[in-house]
């Protein structure tokens, strides 16, 4: 029943546009996906993916083949095609304040709204204040030559930057904000693959959905926080923060996932997005409410600034003109992303105390590069820690979880490190003549 499916467009070609664009593609539908960078459109046409995301460049060039997929920087084209319009770009932080910077979903969606001329369901997918889809929904009304023709829902995004195919696919959960039944069954039509998997659906008011996203976000951060709290308190008392929370996460009410303790979290989304949902609570009066989120921030910017103070203490209490082999720059694993990547704030910082900071990532050069010309870059873990007086590791890609520490002495000046991730096993590097340090641990 192909041609019943609705035809979809993808307003926004980021990590999450470019992946919705080309999972949906595959699942069957016609797509068009949007994006005001003509440059990225050209790429994604060609069949290159312009981030890292493991096992979406083989899904694109699929969905090229269908020819059920293209891209365009016209949003007439858009317009005029789709049924169901989602809103995929961005909404970084704003100033120091924390707010949401709305431009790019204000633009999108008005640039979309001048060409819907029947009627249409645009989808909120973008991450953002609770409240922004009432004003968005005015603003289609008002902007549409369809006018009260076109419907808004929001249906937030939960996928992981590195698993964002699987999420896609096959998400733990679906969330429907929605107005109308008929909005309803347009969102049934349009993840009918989707759902057909038996992926739960939640259908939600508008605010609710909203508040669903930021809310989960906001969760994780604390759960890491939490454990992160608890590093501080066992550094003080000599105890083990790996097996606090590895006895911890027996308890199958706590879990163990997102209890893993370390330099923290970064990237493109829960650390602005807590920063966001404080300042929005306080615009709403509630800001008591969700105080505990600035915490949560506190504690896990404590976590960079631990790390700088034990590298330096590693060095002997002064980095000046020392060589630091910096391992991983993005936020996480098999990600390329470097948004508020806590490795690059601690690489920067420690080149700012005088250090000579070597980067090596497997994924993230190129950003990296571009982001802090102060650091030099080298091409192997090998390659960058020739001759340092201390190896960080930063971000545990799988590569360096694997280094022998035997065959890394052979290259160093000192047998050093600091493993920010608790990636290593401390009792191999502890034998083959390394000082091992981590934080939250003795
Ligand atoms: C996060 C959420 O997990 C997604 O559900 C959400 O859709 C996404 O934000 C978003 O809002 O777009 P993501 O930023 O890709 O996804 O990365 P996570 O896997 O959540 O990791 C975030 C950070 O937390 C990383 O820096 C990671 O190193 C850190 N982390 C994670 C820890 O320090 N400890 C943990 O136990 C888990």
């Amino acid at each position: 029943s192909t041609t019943l499916r609705p035809r979809l467009t993808v307003i926004g070609t980021g990590y999450l546009g470019a992946t919705h664009a080309i999972c949906m593609a595959v699942l069957g539908f016609d797509v068009i996906g949007v994006d005001v960078d003509a440059d990225k459109v050209a790429r994604l046409n060609s069949g290159e993916v312009p981030f890292f995301e493991p096992g979406l460049p083989e899904l694109l060039t699929k969905a090229l083949e269908t020819g059920r997929l293209r891209f365009t920087t016209s949003f007439r084209e858009a317009g005029e095609f789709g049924d169901v319009h989602f809103i995929c770009v961005g909404t970084p932080q704003r100033g120091d304040s924390g707010a949401a910077d709305l431009t790019y979903v204000d633009a999108s969606v008005t640039a979309l709204s001048r060409h819907l001329h029947r009627r249409a369901l645009v989808v909120g997918k973008s991450t953002v204040p609770v409240g922004t889809a009432a004003r968005l929904a005015e603003l289609i009304r008002a902007t549409a030559p369809a006018g009260d023709q076109v419907e808004l829902a929001w249906n937030p995004e939960f996928l992981r930057e590195g698993f964002a195919v699987d999420d896609t696919m096959r998400p733990d959960r679906l969330v429907f904000g929605v107005t109308s039944a008929w909005s309803e069954e347009r969102l049934r039509a349009a993840f009918e693959p989707v759902l057909a998997q038996g992926v739960p659906v939640k259908v939600t008011d508008l605010q609710t959905a909203e508040l669903v996203k930021v809310a989960a976000n906001s969760f994780l951060a604390t759960k890491i926080s939490y454990i992160n709290a608890m590093a501080e308190v066992c550094e003080a008392t000599g105890a083990d923060v790996r097996d606090l929370a590895e006895a911890l996460a027996y308890d199958e009410r706590i879990g163990g996932r997102f209890l893993r303790p370390g330099l923290g979290f970064g990237g493109g989304c829960l650390p602005k997005d807590i920063r966001a949902f404080a300042h929005r609570a306080e615009e709403l009066g509630v800001g008591q409410a969700v105080g505990f989120l600035r915490e949560i921030d506190g504690i896990n910017k404590r976590r960079r600034s631990r790390t700088v103070d034990l590298v330096v203490e590693l060095c002997g209490g002064d980095v000046a003109g020392k060589k630091i082999a910096a391992l991983g720059a993005s936020f996480k694993p098999d990600s390329d992303d470097i948004r508020d990547a806590p490795a690059l704030e601690v690489a920067s910082t420690l080149a700012g105390l005088g250090a000579h900071v070597h980067v090596f990532d497997p994924a993230a050069m190129e950003n990296a590069r571009r982001a802090h010309p102060e650091l030099s870059y080298g091409t192997g873990a090998l390659d960058v820690a020739r001759g340092a007086d201390v190896v960080v590791l930063l971000t545990e890609w799988t590569e360096f979880r694997e280094i022998a520490p035997e065959a890394m002495a052979q290259v160093v000046g000192a047998r050093r490190i600091f493993d920010g991730r608790h990636a290593l096993d401390s009792g191999a590097w502890r034998a083959a003549g390394w000082e091992y340090r981590a934080l939250g641990r003795p």
